[in-house]
């Protein structure tokens, strides 16, 4: 199965794609993640990326589809993946569409979640990361079990985000509306968009994603 999530930035799509990971045993492609990992390193495109990330503007298309079109090559993708903050623009959709096609594959389905403004910078301000197995918290939404704890690893090393502040959340949300958003509509002519309510708590939207994905 090849599945996008699709949404704006905090709307979930890290925390569900966890647990679509465990559920269905598919590989989770964050190019968020990547970004990141490449900034941290110090490598050619991190250095390139580092300040658009910064300032809560996209990587360029080329940087991203040439992530993206390497990686699904690799063994642990062949029966599927499911793709966090790929595509993001008609430009990256368009270069997706054409990398499954010359495979004779194709996307399964595009979950957008949907949540409102509003909510996005509170979620996204409040959120935080176990430094080391990078399971995600939020100050009042998910705290850990046991105070100050990983629940996954029992770290006590906890991180936030460069980009998690008020100013670059701003960005990012404009970014999603003028550049990400037209993706939904270019889903919904292929058929393939669904829509979950991002509002609801943790637990049920991944029921409501566990849903979509039976009635595939
Ligand atoms: P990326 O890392 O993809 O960030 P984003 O899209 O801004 O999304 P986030 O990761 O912030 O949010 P999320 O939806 O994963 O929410 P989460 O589950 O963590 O991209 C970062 C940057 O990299 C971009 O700005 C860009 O510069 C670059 N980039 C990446 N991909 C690119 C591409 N394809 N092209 C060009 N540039 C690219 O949840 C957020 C918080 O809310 C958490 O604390 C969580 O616990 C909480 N929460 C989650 N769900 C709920 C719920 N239902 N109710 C209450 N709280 C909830
Ligand atoms: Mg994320
Ligand atoms: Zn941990």
């Amino acid at each position: 199965m090849i599945i996008v999530l699709l949404g704006p930035p905090g709307a979930g799509k890290g925390t569900q794609a966890a647990r679509i990971m465990e559920a269905q045993g598919l590989v989770q492609l964050s190019t968020g993640d990547m970004l990141r990992a490449a900034v941290a390193a110090g490598t050619e495109v991190g250095i390139k990326a580092k300040e658009f990330m910064a300032a809560g503007k996209l990587v360029t298309d080329e940087i991203v589809i040439g992530i993206i079109a390497d990686r699904i090559e690799e063994d642990d993708c062949r029966d599927g993946f499911l793709l966090d903050g790929f595509p993001r623009t008609v430009a990256q959709a368009q270069a997706l569409d054409k990398l499954l096609n010359d495979k004779d594959r194709k996307l399964d389905v595009v979950i957008e979640m949907k949540v409102d403004d509003e909510s996005l910078v509170d979620r996204i301000t409040g959120r935080y990361i176990c430094a080391e197995c990078k399971q995600g918290y939020h100050d009042t939404n998910l705290k850990p079990q046991k105070a100050d704890v990983c629940d996954g690893c029992g770290s006590t090393n906890f991180t936030r985000r460069a980009d998690d502040n008020r100013e670059t959340v701003t960005a990012r949300l404009a970014t999603y509306h003028a550049q990400t958003a037209p993706l939904l509509p270019f889903y919904a002519a292929q058929g393939v968009l669904r829509t979950v309510d991002g509002m609801a708590d943790i637990n049920a939207v991944a029921v409501e994603i566990n849903d979509v994905l039976s009635r595939l």
